[in-house]
């Protein structure tokens, strides 16, 4: 990989501050004394905030159309309620236009160019309450701030009755939230009224879970997607989830969705000490979908506080290896008392196992290899004993100074594990010790995961005592894991974190928190007992899951059919498709995750990963449609090479798309891995084409996707050689 130049945290090239309310004319909607109206810099979004008989609301207009009727605003504490009886106190406008640096990302430039207004409420018994409003081009904001006041300390939130109230009844693609498995559920995509009538059913035609009535489904989680017969694309989704509960959204009679936050063991939503601030809520919206795929995780991003980390050239984004597949297919195991299920292999990370993965990782240029089970705590059942998880101790196996030095002596780095177990005071007990430890060891990258009884926590108290279990998006677990982010800060750790808390954009404040699942990654097509992610799985996460920041999907299984392993499990792509999810699957940390003899089979195919960048400049969607098929382009960071993945659902597809991203008067060669004429992920899942030829921007240039397949390309500037060479 490239060697990034070393940046300033988060510089910031251009920036107008005008505080002025005069800068921004009044337009003409509002019209009585209890509203204030904000529009965006482009005039296209009009926010409208009112106080009608006390009560708070906002509605939205895009383009001159309602997007968003009034909705409500404010919240029910245990001691009262923040919901009516509100006279406005002040109402300030000002705004932002700022281009700031990211130290790794999809792009290099982030803009951050916003209309803001502020309005002070105060309410019952002197209560004060503000909202904050900020309007982007393509996106809609507010958070609600708690000043420090006589009246209002430390109190307890039961309910936030923000709500989100549509003209119509539009399509939504949906996942269910609070379920077990967390967050790694299928998405469906119908319309609102049906996502209700969902939440309703009692018996029968359930779409996700087979016993609605012991598992209903209670909300669904965020980013929401959302299109409108007018062709509107709204996303929803929060940013800068700091010390509050994450917000779900429950859906309600009358094309409304309603914040529904994650409640503590207790019932408590939401514990408070003022002065605080809730996390942003904001609505990505336009007719494009291309904004919403390129700009939503960029939203997230502007709407949280500049990088914490003064230095972050230690933070680099890397491509890895690891001992990992070989245990979800069974042909290793993490416990050292087990053989393989399915090998007499047993332990996967012993001292041997791991020189040769890292052997492999120095001779094709991967910066990392992944080693789960290195550690004690894995024999037994773990997932019922996870509290004897030691982050320290490696299993007597496994060589822990000799392999990280012997990595180090090959040009690669360890990537530790901490599975732990679910168990936080376990974990929060050693963490500080682990982690030193790491640094000590020269060991920078790190994988956490949390599998338990999700989408639950046990708690215990400091002496051991159960107090209650915590969902895994309520506060107590986002304390936990923003703890652990910048405590990997200080000991110099990137963090990669399975069963995560939602990404709301908080790696622009700790860079270090660099990827995270979240999401039914490439894992179940090991051993699901559905079989696998269907084919549009891969297609649905771009256009929810991706838009709140990096996933770690670990893509890349080219041995797509295992039947020595599993006979009732296989990856349900084509091979290529593999390949285009390192462009449309964005991680600063990504993973090559096959088994390294299923490399060395497929040589060619095994070029594109290790061509392939995790840093970008750029990044374009060229085209897509939710559920259905996607193209995205990026240029690598630093560099001149562009790079292209398409990829569809179980349809095929056939289009001819316009370069002109590329730069005007250059010749480029394109390497391209496309599926054969004949591919279909279920019946010829390896038949695939490698092709070179010569584009400049003014080419259409030709995409074939069999069902459930995929392109991958490689554009590099042609040199003058390649070029008289095409012209023979
Ligand atoms: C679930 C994670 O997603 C997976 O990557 C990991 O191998 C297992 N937990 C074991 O920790
Ligand atoms: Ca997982």
């Amino acid at each position: 990989m490239k060697k990034r130049p070393s940046l300033l945290a988060a510089a910031v090239i251009f920036t107008i501050l005008a505080g002025a309310s005069s800068l921004l004319a009044e337009p003409a909607e509002s019209r009585t004394q209890t509203q204030k109206v904000v529009a965006s810099p482009n005039d296209k979004i009009v926010l409208t905030f009112d106080l009608a008989e006390g009560m708070p609301s906002y509605a939205v207009k895009f383009q001159g159309k309602p997007v968003i009727l009034r909705s409500a605003l404010g919240f029910e504490l245990k001691d009262g309620a923040m919901k009516t009886g509100f006279k406005l106190l002040d109402a300030k406008k000002s705004a932002k236009d700022e281009t700031w640096v990211q130290p790794w990302g999809e792009q290099r430039n982030v803009k951050n160019h916003y209309n803001e207004l502020t309005v002070s409420l105060q309410g019952d018994q002197g209560r004060e309450l503000r909202i904050i409003f900020r309007v982007f081009d393509d996106a809609i904001a507010f958070r609600y701030e708690w000043p420090e006041q006589t009246g209002l300390k430390d109190f307890e939130i039961m309910d936030e009755l923000t709500d989100f109230v549509f003209p119509s009844d539009p399509m939504a693609l949906w996942q269910p939230a609070l379920r077990p498995q967390q967050s790694e559920q299928l998405y469906f995509k119908t319309r609102l009224s049906e996502l209700l009538r969902q939440t309703r059913l009692e018996h029968g035609d359930a779409l996700a879970g087979d016993n609605p009535k012991k598992d209903p489904i209670k909300a669904v989680t965020t980013p929401l997607t959302i299109q409108t017969d007018d062709g509107v694309y709204l996303v929803i989704h929060e940013a800068d989830l700091t010390d509050y509960a994450g917000m779900e959204l429950q859906p309600e009679g009358n094309n409304t969705l309603k914040c529904y936050l994650v409640p503590w063991s207790d019932g408590v939503k939401v514990k408070v000490s003022a002065p605080s601030v809730s996390p942003w809520r904001f609505v990505m919206i336009s007719d494009r979908l291309s904004d919403i795929v390129e700009d939503t995780a960029m939203t997230a991003l502007n709407l949280n506080p500049p990088c914490r980390i003064a230095d972050t050239s230690w933070i680099k984004p890397a491509k890895y290896v690891g001992i990992w597949w070989g245990m979800h297919l069974g042909k290793y195991t993490w416990d050292p008392s087990k053989p393989g299920q399915y090998s007499s292999n047993g332990l996967g990370a012993t001292t041997k196992n791991t020189r040769e993965y890292i052997d492999f990782a120095a001779k094709h240029g991967f910066s990392g290899v992944l080693v789960e089970g290195w550690n004690k705590g894995w024999a037994r059942d773990w997932v019922a004993h996870s509290a004897e998880f030691s982050f320290t101790e490696p299993n007597p196996e496994f060589d822990l100074p000799g392999l990280a030095a012997y990595a180090h002596s090959k040009g690669v780095d360890l990537i530790s594990h901490h599975e732990t177990g679910a168990v936080i005071t376990n974990y929060e007990a050693q963490v500080e010790a682990a982690f030193a430890q790491c640094e000590r060891l020269g060991i920078h990258h790190l994988k956490t995961g949390y599998v338990g009884d999700e989408p639950r926590v046990k708690r215990y108290d400091a002496n051991g005592q159960f107090i209650g279990a915590e969902y895994l998006d309520g506060q107590y677990m986002v304390r936990h894991y923003r703890k652990v982010a910048i405590l990997a800060a200080k000991y110099h750790i990137m963090l990669d974190t399975h069963e995560p808390i939602k990404d709301t954009g908080e790696q622009r404040t700790w860079p270090n928190f660099m990827s995270r699942e979240g999401a039914r990654g490439q894992e179940y097509n090991a051993w699901a007992s559905d079989g696998g992610n269907p084919p549009n799985h891969d297609i649905n996460l771009v256009f929810t899951r991706f838009l709140s920041g990096p996933m770690d999907f670990t893509p890349g299984v080219l041995q797509v059919t295992y039947p020595q392993y599993k006979k009732n499990n296989r990856v349900n792509t084509i091979v290529t498709k593999q390949l285009a999810m390192y462009v449309a699957f964005y991680s600063p940390l990504q993973m090559a995750a096959d088994l390294p003899e299923n490399y060395e089979k497929y040589p060619d195919l095994l070029q594109f990963i290790l061509d392939v960048p995790a840093d970008w400049e750029e990044t374009h969607m060229l085209n897509g449609e939710i559920g259905e098929y996607v193209t995205i382009a990026r240029k690598e960071r630093g560099g001149e090479d562009w790079f292209i993945g398409s990829i569809t659902n179980e349809k095929k597809r056939d289009f001819d798309l316009p370069l002109n991203f590329l730069t005007k008067g250059k010749t480029y060669v394109a390497e391209i891995y496309r599926d054969a004429d004949d591919a279909d992920w279920k019946t010829n899942p390896y038949a695939h084409k490698i092709e070179k030829q010569l584009v400049t921007r003014d080419s259409a240039f030709p995409f074939h996707l069999a069902p459930g397949g995929g392109e991958a390309i490689r554009l590099k500037p042609a040199t003058a050689e390649e070029i008289l060479k095409a012209k023979d």
